[in-house]
């Protein structure tokens, strides 16, 4: 849940280090931290706690070292052991002062560690699982081995998800990181070479990328960069392609990430759309590693994952049973792998993730897998662990998505799956080849309407402004329109802090709409879908309660529009796709709220983009 960087090399500078720290900040923000080796026996550390002004604070207390440095680490933390403090802050060190290492993950059995190593007269100065890490380094170095050995011995010692990258004075060129189910990748620029916990961290700076495979040591020295697996037997590596550019990682001329991203939402669904169909008109999806035999074999389909990804899952859920006549089970990803689900090898089980390294759905896959599922992951970060992972991965294509609220890979993530139902019911033979190619039509119509959409962001704006003072937000809908809904409320709940609840419309007058008086403000999705006029009837109910409804409804319906107080228009499609458009209003309501009442959209409080805890 943490951001990792390190690098070396003649050109190696601060500089690197803590912009890359910058493009990790997404992944937590807590504290930040560096160690470096100047004049190749010197180890310097600097931490800086002050929440989103840490990285701020670092910059300027690094003006106070040397820039110039060997091998230099860096991390940007988000807490799960010990408190937001200096001392827990990392790079941590041994008790010699020599190591210093940074940490992604969680160690699961630091406590025993701990215990024997204290026992062992090992001195603590944090209160955080990580700094075992640097004491186990510690000891290994002493009994003889080098610095990559001693992350292997240290790697099957510690139990959990995790990404280590370490350093030591006495090899002070080399920096030697591993991961065990946490992101880590490795890069190499002109004499610079890096690894870090994802791609953008370093783009612009590296220009050749490669995988690190889960119990994989990379040792990285300005010459070069080699892979082991925990036995010391060395690895091939293998390159990642990489196709963003640097402008793609940075803000674009926007006021933060976050309203970037809804704005490239044209193009990240186009994108996904982009070759998906060849000239036969067939959908063809060239990541597929499942042959169609197993596809047509299935009788059972599970999607998992977990807050937006879950909302997409539960879009498509529609589709995909409406189309293939596969019944179609839907679970938040931390619940999936503990409830014995009914799982055989009939069964395909789709993991949604736009990381496609968040733990829980990492380990929901896992234990898919293990029951003998087909798994596939519909991810937008290529060479994830993931889409490594699984039997078949599906790209999303949105782009790096920085902003902590996803926005654009959720659109994206309805598009993908959507064309999978599409897939499926061409393979199966559900569809004829026609009824899909009308359906895709309707798909790659789909980026103009986004646009339209944006044209209204003003509009949207104001009615956000004018509700500053609004205490509750209600979001309602039925059919596709309820994961709609409960995506608006996550929206607004993740940056403006606000109590906001998506409830299913027919489902408010069994207890909910006990909670709706005058002080409410309630979001009714009622575009054309087919259960339309079920919606109103039950958006009228709200209304006669006191409740202030804002309609989100087709463009012309004045029919709908003048049931609420207010009305956001998004363009009309097939009702199966109205998922994707839908949600965009409140996207933009929600960020604008969050904006109008000071907050930080692109990191929300106690938030983190990749959650890889469970
Ligand atoms: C989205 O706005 C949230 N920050 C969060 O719910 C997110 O969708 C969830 O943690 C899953 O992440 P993933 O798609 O990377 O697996």
């Amino acid at each position: 849940m943490c951001g990792i960087i390190g690098s070396t090399g003649k050109k190696a500078s601060l500089i690197d280090l803590i912009e890359g720290l910058g493009r990790l900040e997404y992944r937590g923000y807590d504290s930040a931290g560096i160690a470096v080796i100047s004049d190749l026996s010197k180890l310097e550390r600097l931490r800086a706690v002050d929440g989103t002004a840490s990285l701020a604070l670092l910059d300027e207390l690094s003006k106070g070292i040397n820039g110039v440095y060997s091998a230099g680490i860096g991390h940007t933390r988000w807490a799960t052991h010990g408190r937001v403090t200096t001392e827990n802050a990392h790079p941590h060190f041994d008790c010699t002062g020599n190591i210093a290492i940074v940490h992604n993950g969680i160690v699961e059995n630091f406590r025993e560690l701990k215990e024997e190593l204290a026992n062992a007269g090992h001195v603590f100065t944090s209160q955080t699982d990580t700094e075992v890490i640097a004491h186990l380094l510690e000891n290994y170095l002493k009994e003889g081995a080098n610095l990559t050995s001693a992350v292997s011995l240290a790697m099957t010692q510690l139990r959990g998800a995790m990404a280590i990258v370490a350093i030591d004075v006495n090899d002070p060129q080399t920096i030697v990181a591993c991961k065990r189910m946490a992101p880590l990748i490795v890069g190499s620029g002109n004499e610079v070479n890096f690894v870090a916990s994802d791609v953008p961290a370093i783009l612009g700076k590296a220009d050749t990328f490669y995988q690190v495979g889960d119990n994989q040591v990379v040792v990285v020295s300005p010459e070069e960069i080699s892979l082991y697996d925990l036995s010391g037997n060395q690895l091939e590596l293998s390159k990642i392609d990489v196709e963003w550019d640097l402008d793609a990682a940075v803000r674009g001329g926007f006021h933060d990430f976050m309203s970037k991203e809804i704005f490239e939402q044209s193009n990240s669904v186009r994108d996904t759309l982009l070759g998906r169909m060849n000239p036969d008109g067939e959908i063809i999806l060239d990541e597929m590693r499942l042959k169609i035999d197993d596809l047509q074999e299935i009788n059972k389909i599970f999607i998992v994952g977990c807050g937006t990804s879950y909302h997409a899952g539960m879009v498509a859920k529609y589709a995909i049973e409406h189309w293939t006549r596969l019944p179609v089970e839907l679970d938040i990803s931390s619940e999936f792998r503990y409830r014995d689900p009914v799982v055989d090898s009939q069964t395909l089980v789709i993991g949604v993730s736009q990381s496609g390294e968040t733990l829980d759905t990492m380990a929901a896959m896992h234990e898919a897998s293990l029951l003998g599922a087909k798994t596939l992951v519909v991810s937008n970060v290529m060479g994830s662990s993931m889409a490594r992972a699984a039997d078949a991965v599906l790209y999303t294509r949105a782009g790096p998505e920085i902003g902590v609220a996803a926005t654009k890979t959720h659109t994206s993530q309805i598009v993908a799956l959507l064309l999978l139902a599409l897939y499926l019911a061409q393979v199966r033979h559900n569809l004829q080849l026609s009824e899909v190619g009308e359906i895709f039509s309707e798909l790659q119509l789909l980026p103009p309407k986004i646009d339209q959409i944006l044209e209204t962001n003003d509009k949207i704006a104001s009615v956000a402004q004018s509700m500053v003072d609004v205490k509750r937000f209600y979001f309602i809908g039925r059919q596709i329109g309820y994961p709609v809904a409960l995506e608006g409320a996550l929206k607004l709940k993740e940056i403006s802090y606000l109590p906001a609840e998506g409830y299913p419309a027919g489902e408010l007058k069994h207890g909910p709409i006990a909670m709706i008086d005058a002080d409410a403000v309630v979001f009714g999705i009622a575009t054309r879908t087919r259960l339309w006029e079920k919606t109103i009837s039950n958006i009228e109910e709200v209304k006669v309660r006191g409740a202030k409804v804002v309609m989100i409804v087709n463009s012309g319906d004045d029919a709908s529009s003048s049931l609420g107080d207010l009305a956001f228009e998004v363009p009309q499609t097939h009702p199966l796709l109205a998922g994707v458009l839908d949600v965009i209003p409140l996207q933009l309501f929600a960020y604008h709220l969050s904006i109008a009442l000071g907050n930080d959209v692109d990191r929300p409080r106690n938030l983190a983009k990749t959650v890889t805890v469970e």
